[in-house]
């Protein structure tokens, strides 16, 4: 007797979302940017596509207080427009992945010359702002104005990957994925059946160990009581990366340090840095005041800090750099590449 796959896919389909959500009404994180389930509040465009852009690849407990910092500092979309690029690629300083600050300050300024001020409600025309990708365009359409976008991040791969056992390996497998959950996203509650997604992948179906027995949706899971869960969704082999070298350049003059901005394109594109070479694929033979190990998405760098004496008075004219106070070097706004060399160096001295 053959079993019916395509009834049990029905009704399996039918109670995806309703039990999805009645899980997610009880066990909904508290999160400064979101609106709580059945709380009746309009949530903010501006703070939710804010969050959206900010936790790409980047966690929760992370974003936190950038969240706060910046709803803070620049409260709506036109406030952000107006600031400085230098102020904005500072506050975003630690987050990583700098072209996403440039192109935060992008879209904030084309909402106000292009929209108004206020963000477009369909993911079409959220997707045609700089910056804005598919999935920042769904979840800012599901998540801010109740559009039934098909929201799709890593969390939410592995969910749907496991629920329907989908053993093809990624990125291949993204397109069974979107195929097996847009059928079930509920018209009326989009942007909370995202995040009740999300929300189960990073604290019932997580990566080693999930909570298979608390989970809302194990009934009729197709990867239930299998030993190799945690292996889905299958990744491609990894690639090995690329280790690269580069010397950053510690000038000291009067209790003061001088920083540059590196150019606009490239790694850490716009960032305040300390200045050096170029980072290459040869270790640099000088011995340096300290060093640090840093991964990249695409490379490893080590970087190697050491001493230059004080540059000739021109250095002070030039416009490329700044003079920063060692003891206030928390505003300066580095990345965490060269926060973390510099407190190395510093804990050797101290
Ligand atoms: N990760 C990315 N966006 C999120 C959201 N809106 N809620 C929870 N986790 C998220």
């Amino acid at each position: 007797m053959s079993v019916q796959t395509s009834d049990i896919d029905e009704v399996s389909a039918r109670d995806f979302a309703p039990r999805l959500l009645a899980w997610y009404d009880r066990a909904a994180r508290v999160l400064p940017w979101r609106i709580a389930p059945g709380s009746g509040a309009v949530p903010d465009p501006y703070r939710i596509w804010l969050a959206e852009v900010m936790l790409q690849q980047t966690t929760v407990a992370a974003v936190a207080a950038y969240f706060a910092r910046f709803t803070e500092r620049w409260p709506t979309v036109a406030d952000l427009a107006a600031a400085e690029d230098a102020d904005v690629m500072a506050a975003w300083a630690g987050l990583g992945y700098y072209a996403r600050a440039r192109n935060l300050l992008a879209c904030a300024r084309a909402v106000v010359a292009e929209h108004d001020g206020r963000f477009p409600d369909s993911e079409a025309a959220l997707r045609a702002l700089p910056g804005i990708g598919d999935y920042t365009a769904a979840s800012v359409a599901a998540i801010a104005f109740g559009r039934p976008a098909v929201v799709i991040d890593a969390n939410i791969e592995r969910v749907i990957a496991r629920h329907r056992l989908i053993e093809t390996p990624l990125p291949l497998a993204k397109r069974e994925i979107r195929a097996a959950l847009a059928p079930l996203v509920p018209p009326d509650r989009p942007g909370d059946f995202a995040q009740a997604l999300m929300d189960l992948g990073a604290t019932i179906c997580t990566p080693r160990g999930p909570a298979c027995a608390i989970c809302p949706l194990l009934a009729d899971c197709r990867a239930r009581g299998r030993p190799d869960i945690e292996r889905l969704p299958l990744k491609p082999p990894k690639k090995a990366k690329p280790h690269r070298h580069g010397l950053a350049h510690w000038i000291e003059r009067d209790a003061q340090v001088w920083l540059v901005r590196r150019p606009d394109k490239g790694m850490l594109g716009g960032m305040r840095a300390l200045p050096g070479g170029e980072w290459t694929d040869a270790r640099p033979s000088e011995s340096g005041i300290a060093e640090v190990d840093h991964g990249f998405t695409h490379f490893d760098l080590t970087l190697k800090l050491v001493r230059r004496e004080p540059p000739p008075e021109t250095r002070d004219a030039a416009a490329e750099g700044i003079w920063w106070p060692i003891s206030d070097l928390d505003a300066a706004g580095l990345p965490t590449l060269y926060r973390k060399l510099i407190d190395k160096m510093l804990e050797r001295d101290g």
